[in-house]
């Protein structure tokens, strides 16, 4: 089977900086991953460019077999589902949340058309369902508290069916029992096998869903660790990609790290 992500040498530079150092990286159309690193270590900057959003300063991204710079983004970008902070910076505040999902079908932000097939109405309803919001779909994006965001935008993300989706700290700002919903409901997308290939970023690893497969560790721009989750997510390597030294348990399959005395 294809690679839905393949990136050969990936490097982005900004000034003197360099982000992103040559990184190797393919994702199948079976494979859950989660991302890890310390804030600064390049996450975010991977994920746009998974997104067709950003483009390496050198190397090629290759997304859904389409090469990042031969291609026509505004074709692979519905393809994508994508949860960040920078997307929902883009949902204005007056727009009713049940046209904030739906508007994802026709891959823009801004309710612009008066009417919308009826499929895609109940579609957007019923993800606003799968996250526990369906009671907000007539209030404004505006009026909601954090958590309530988080989760119209993961609905969001899914509303186009996207064949790769891409969460950037989807937990973050979320409360215990909100988190402990979306993780169910992540859950649940990792086990669904015709669920689109999913890239997660978080800093905790008590939020990597079960069904997740395999984990990279980026450290200063540079995978520090990459594979299967159960060989390569070890004390030993988030240690190494966070640079102090950490342990990590296993409750019942739930990771939980904390700094070694
Ligand atoms: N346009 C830019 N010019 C200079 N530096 C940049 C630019 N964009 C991003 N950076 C830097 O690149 C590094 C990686 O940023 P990125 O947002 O990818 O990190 P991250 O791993 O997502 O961090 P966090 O966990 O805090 O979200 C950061 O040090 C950031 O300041
Ligand atoms: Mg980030």
């Amino acid at each position: 089977m294809a690679s839905v992500i393949e990136f050969n040498d990936v490097s982005v530079n900004r000034g003197s900086k360099q982000i992103l150092e040559r990184i190797n990286w393919s994702v199948a159309a079976d494979e859950r991953w989660v991302i890890l690193g310390r804030n600064g270590a390049g996450k975010t900057t991977l994920l746009q460019i998974a997104a067709g959003l950003m483009h390496p300063s050198s190397g090629t991204a290759t997304i859904l077999e389409q090469t990042l710079g031969r291609v026509d983004v505004f074709e692979l970008r519905p393809r994508v589902g994508l949860c960040s902070a920078a997307m929902a910076a883009r949902i204005p505040d007056f727009e009713k949340v049940r046209d904030v999902v739906v508007t994802a079908a026709y891959a823009v932000t801004g309710r612009w058309r008066e009417e919308y097939d009826d499929i895609d109405v109940e579609r957007a309803e019923d993800l606003l369902r799968l996250f526990n919001v369906f009671d907000l779909a007539d209030r404004t994006y505006g009026t909601l508290s954090e958590g309530e965001r988080k989760r119209v935008q993961l609905a969001r993300s899914l509303m186009s069916d996207p064949e790769l989706l891409l969460l950037d700290e989807p937990s973050a700002g979320l409360d215990l029992g909100a988190r402990e919903e979306l993780l169910a409901a992540l859950t649940e997308i990792a086990s669904d096998s015709l669920s689109p290939a999913t890239v997660l970023v978080t800093h905790h690893v008590e939020e990597i869903p079960a069904g997740f497969t395999h984990v990279m560790l980026l450290k200063d721009g540079q995978i520090s660790a990459a594979g299967p989750i159960e060989q390569t997510l070890t004390a030993a390597s988030l240690s190494e990609a966070f640079g102090l030294p950490l342990e990590l348990v296993s409750n019942g399959g739930r990771l939980t790290a904390y700094g070694a005395q």
